[in-house]
């Protein structure tokens, strides 16, 4: 790690506060050490999906169980989880809305491959929530924006997408590019990948609509998907006017507009877009949208609608190249359903925003008392810190991350019980989280600092 002297950070005293939370770390482990181990013996990496190893611990960190806000190790140490397993837990661990809708459909058949009974229902419940009236279920967020720019070539006839830069829309190739050199390349370190992104994309900077504009003209782009608040790549805010004028621009040239919602699902009920009125020609929205079951979902307009049931007359039969089988199943249904009637309330967004505010605040304070000049931003009941000032797009914030500052940090925090995710500093606020959580984390932090700062 790359210990350099930053502005307010002791470089030496943080090399120190590492070395000690690893030793920590593993003392209080070795249940997990053991398992990990073992675990090598047949799974690549020792874990059944090989990012789990991105957190900052020295070895993998085994899970007993996670209920409500806390999550249990196997060596018995509880945590305060402001994770949520990167949001798909953001309304808590195993709610007990979910528990029973699995309990209830999974003795009912899990999967069939035909509608089950709820479906009208369950459609009706997503048009009046989230505004769009027609609907379509995958597994995955990936799944969901990967059908989503599938349809939108197909309905309009045109090949490439124009992304933001930084951007993560899930493990869809044709998004995974950053800008550079004025075009587009492949993300640095992608595995197996064979797909030429010159061909399919352009990316440009977020809140610059110049850029967006002068690819637009080559009437060239079917679909725009962006996320409307960045979250991939530490938390980039739209500039005032952004989104309107992308949603304007891209009516005017015949582009649809995905909106991919998969993280600002936090901002309120019904989603960021249909708050701030954006109106989206498809948007997609995963991980926390079924309560943590594996599902994802995308809505669009009628005029969308009416171009899929066009591409379907005029294709020849044969396969869509589109779906997966276990897409759309009654147990994920289920819990759909139960997560739109009991979880997505009012009463569970406002106690998750009054939290987040709280914590806001708090990490505002923590930050003016050590003279650093960071910065907070929320979208709902989501926050994150970054270094510096609030970024602008997706250079300007990956400029302000400190991965070995983070790394510190999380492991830190994870050796006092508390969790944040792996990836830049993000953390949410769940229905069950409190002041008295959010507290704890303040201290700790407060501590963390106090240690590694440097007067300079
Ligand atoms: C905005 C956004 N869209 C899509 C995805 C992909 O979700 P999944 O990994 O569940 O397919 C992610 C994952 O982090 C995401 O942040």
């Amino acid at each position: 790690m790359n210990y350099a002297r930053r502005p307010g950070i002791d470089g030496e005293a943080l090399a120190r506060l590492v070395a000690r939370e690893r030793e920590t770390f593993t003392t209080t482990h070795a249940e997990s050490a053991r398992l990990s181990k073992i675990s090598a013996e047949h799974w690549l990496n020792g874990v059944p999906m090989h990012w789990m190893r991105d957190w900052s611990t020295p070895h993998p960190m085994f899970v007993r169980r996670a209920r409500g806000v806390e999550v249990e190790d196997v060596d018995g140490n509880t945590y305060i989880d402001f994770c949520f397993g990167d949001t798909g837990a953001m309304f808590g661990h195993s709610p007990p809305a979910i528990a029973r809708a699995l309990a209830e459909t999974g003795a009912m058949g899990i999967t069939s491959m035909l509608p089950s009974d709820r479906v009208a229902r369950v459609g009706e419940k997503l048009a009046r929530l989230f505004g769009l009236p027609y609907w379509q279920m995958t597994q995955t967020a990936t799944d969901a924006n990967r059908a989503a720019l599938r349809w939108a070539r197909a309905i309009t006839g045109r090949q490439r997408v124009l992304v933001f830069d930084g951007c993560y829309h899930g493990t869809v190739e044709e998004t995974l590019v950053r800008a550079w050199e004025g075009g587009t390349r492949a993300r640095a370190g992608l595995i197996g990948m064979n797909h030429d992104v010159s061909a399919t994309t352009d990316a440009v900077p977020f809140n610059d609509i110049a850029a967006v504009e002068q690819v637009l003209k080559r009437t060239r782009t079917a679909a725009v998907i962006a996320e409307p608040v960045m979250t991939n790549i530490g938390m980039v805010l739209p500039e005032d006017g952004f989104l309107q004028k992308l949603r304007e621009l891209t009516r005017r040239m015949q582009v649809l507009l995905i909106i991919d919602e998969t993280h600002t699902l936090s901002t309120a009920r019904g989603g960021y877009a249909r708050a701030q009125k954006i109106e989206p020609d498809i948007w997609v929205c995963g991980k926390a949208i079924a309560g943590g079951m594996p599902c994802a979902v995308f809505g669009f307009t009628a005029e969308v609608e009416a171009g899929m049931r066009r591409v379907q007359e005029d294709r020849a039969g044969g396969h869509s190249g589109m779906g997966t089988t276990l897409s759309a199943n009654a147990l994920a249904l289920a819990c759909l359903e139960a997560s739109i009637d009991e979880l997505m309330t009012p009463a569970n967004y406002q106690a998750m925003h009054d939290c987040a505010i709280y914590l806001s605040e708090g990490l505002g304070r923590v930050f003016a008392s050590k003279a650093l000049s960071w910065h907070v931003a929320r979208v709902g009941a989501r926050l994150e810190f970054g270094f510096g000032k609030p970024p602008g797009n997706g250079v300007e914030s990956e400029r302000g991350a400190w991965p070995d500052l983070e790394h510190a940090i999380h492991l830190y925090l994870l050796n006092r019980g508390v969790l944040l995710t792996p990836f830049h500093n993000m953390m949410l606020c769940s229905p069950v989280t409190t002041t008295a959580h959010a507290d704890v984390l303040l201290k700790h932090l407060h501590s963390c600092l106090r240690e590694v700062g440097s007067e300079s």
